[in-house]
């Protein structure tokens, strides 16, 4: 096999409901990712990974999946499908799928056929359980355990047509399929495979990590502020997922004679379990998403608690991750997706003095790491968070379960809004911002979710063709993973780790050094390096600042990366009589 492409790789992802709208449904759709895909040709990404498009009730916007191998008509057509995998390819990029495999919606076929009857032979395909000895089925507390969803309330739904409990991690359309039932991963597996004779190059698994819990099902601890346990360190990594992932690469991967990519979206799982899914001997995934790096901000009451995020951590944090899957295995990198808020506004400086050169900041730092880059669509233009005003702005069920149940419990309602302004999904689900008209060409009919009305500002037919936008500085960075072998090889060190305010670190591979430096402040920051000597007459490789940096002086926002060529070779003149 030819080395996995995805290492030099750039991946971009398209959440289709929210990236072009061919017909004026105000809903994204396949039509308008295919009329897209020179923009994403000119950014330079290898891969899309394009979030649910298949058939579905869209209680969870499309991963709560009725029917997985079709698509949903709001999205278009199976033909639509074929005809990306086909345009993607034509221009050498490749399709990276969103496989929601841990629970299905409760519209799927397997689910009604499962809770038909206690004696269906589906039954067991999902987790059922009678209510906790001596209470009656249905009455409050009498779930079969205290877990808590994390969309909020009971982990349990009562169904009175079988006098049962279901599970459901996510909402009460999203059942947990039940791994544990080998005929489920048949199933799965044999889907996927359908997948990978359409053309598609990989997957990326939704909270994969789920798949295997540990049995039996128990009480959590209590979680403070509600009723209910945590389910999580019952649910997350239990003691199948290594051989259930393993048999899904054997199953559906192994048999390709091409070079595919999986990377499993794991929260909770730790660097150590990294270390074990993405060893490639071991075979299971390459690469996982982890969202250390993306909790640093959520305080003791979780993600809509935010706290200030403290740049030491996110340095030891992310340094960990770079050096502890250095020699085996391989990280995902990320700031953005659509189940996070902007980078911009949350880890740069969204304000207009600083927005353009906090988002290229952030960029550069990631980009110049070990792994895999992903872009989340807008990121390339530094979109920022939505102002929002009201609840009726929200539509992300998350969000509005979250404002339910803390205004519910007596919380400060303005409160609760400035935590969801925060925090909230939909922060990153606002229409792509193609242009300054008025829904900011994204649909020409009334958009689903408002239009962020900085896209006056903000917008691709401004920067495509500007060369100090944001778009042609992720451009460069594309380009520079492409061309230069360090910034894909090269080894890591985290510098000045105690720095509060200097995010700063080299790449080194055979001779090349790369040194990069920002400064995460609106302030001027020195830099102290003891090898600063050695950087002298280093070549920069890319700035966001125009003129040449101050090298140990960093301006406000300022991300500089330095380029030590090799050393010339010299070729000595053999010396006449000497051998
Ligand atoms: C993943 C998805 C998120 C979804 C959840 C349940 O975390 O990224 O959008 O709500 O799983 O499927």
């Amino acid at each position: 096999m030819p080395e996995a492409w995805w290492k030099s790789a750039v991946v971009y992802q398209i959440w289709p409901r929210s990236f072009a709208d061919s017909n004026g449904d105000g809903v994204g759709d396949l039509p308008g990712v295919i009329g897209k895909l020179d923009y994403l040709r000119t950014l330079g990404v290898d891969a899309v990974w394009l979030s649910p498009f298949y058939r579905s009730p869209m209680d969870d916007m499309g991963y709560d999946i009725s029917d997985y191998q079709d698509v949903d008509p709001v999205f278009g057509t199976l033909a639509d499908i074929d005809e990306l995998i086909a345009e993607l390819h034509a221009r050498d990029m490749k399709l990276m799928i969103d496989v929601v495999v841990n629970h299905t919606s409760d519209e799927h076929p397997w689910f009604i056929e499962s809770r038909s009857a206690k004696d269906s032979p589906k039954r067991d395909w999902y987790w059922w359980r009678p209510s906790r000895p001596g209470m009656a089925p249905g009455e409050p507390g009498a779930e079969p355990t205290n877990w808590r969803a994390a969309f909020q309330g009971s982990a349990w739904e009562f169904d009175p047509a079988t006098d049962e409990y279901y599970l459901h991690m996510f909402s009460r359309k999203q059942p947990d399929l039940n791994w544990e039932n080998p005929e489920v991963r048949q199933a799965v597996y044999e889907m996927l495979r359908w997948w990978l004779d359409r053309g598609v190059d990989g997957f990326r698994m939704d909270v994969i990590n789920l798949v295997s819990k540990f049995l039996p099902l128990v009480d959590g601890k209590p979680v403070p502020g509600t009723r209910f346990g945590d389910a999580w360190p019952q649910v997350s990594c239990g003691p199948r997922i290594h051989e259930f992932l393993h048999e899904m690469h054997l199953e559906v991967v192994a048999a390709q004679d091409r070079v595919l990519v999986t990377v499993g979206e794991m929260p909770g799982a730790t660097l150590q379990d990294a270390q074990l899914f993405t060893d490639p001997v071991r075979e299971e995934v390459d690469m996982i998403f982890q969202f250390e790096h993306v909790d640093l901000d959520h305080g003791p009451g979780g993600r809509y608690d935010p706290k200030a995020l403290c740049l030491t951590d996110l340095k030891a944090s992310l340094a960990r991750w770079q050096t502890g899957l250095a020699d085996r295995g391989w990280n995902s990198l990320y700031w953005d997706n659509h189940d996070q808020p902007r980078a911009v506004s949350r880890f740069g400086c969204d304000d207009p003095e600083y927005r353009v050169r906090s988002a290229k900041l952030l960029a550069t730092v990631l980009h110049l790491h070990r792994g895999t880059p992903y872009v989340y669509q807008g990121e390339e233009l530094g979109m920022t968070n939505y102002p929002w005003s009201s609840l009726d702005e929200f539509r992300d069920l998350d969000s509005l379960n979250y404002w339910a149940e803390a205004v519910g419990r007596g919380d400060d309602p303005g409160k609760v809004l400035a935590a969801l302004r925060a925090q909230s999904r939909d922060n990153a689900r606002t229409p792509m911002q193609w242009n300054g008209s008025e829904n900011a060409g994204f649909t020409t009919g009334k958009p689903w979710i408002p239009v962020n009305p900085n896209c006056a500002e903000i917008n691709a037919e401004a920067q495509l063709t500007d060369p100090t936008s944001v778009f042609t500085h992720y451009r460069r960075l594309i380009e520079l993973r492409h061309e230069v072998a360090a910034v894909v090889h090269g080894d890591f060190t985290m510098r000045l780790d105690d720095d509060p305010h200097v995010y700063a670190f080299t790449r080194e591979y055979a001779d090349e050094r790369l040194l990069v430096l920002a400064n995460f402040d609106d302030h001027e920051r020195s830099v102290e390096l003891p090898d600063a000597d050695e950087w002298t007459g280093a070549e920069v490789l890319i700035s966001n600042y125009p003129d040449e940096p101050g090298r140990w002086t960093l301006r406000a926002w300022e991300a500089t990366v330095l380029r030590r060529a090799p050393a010339p070779a010299v070729h000595e003149e053999p010396v006449p009589g000497q051998s």
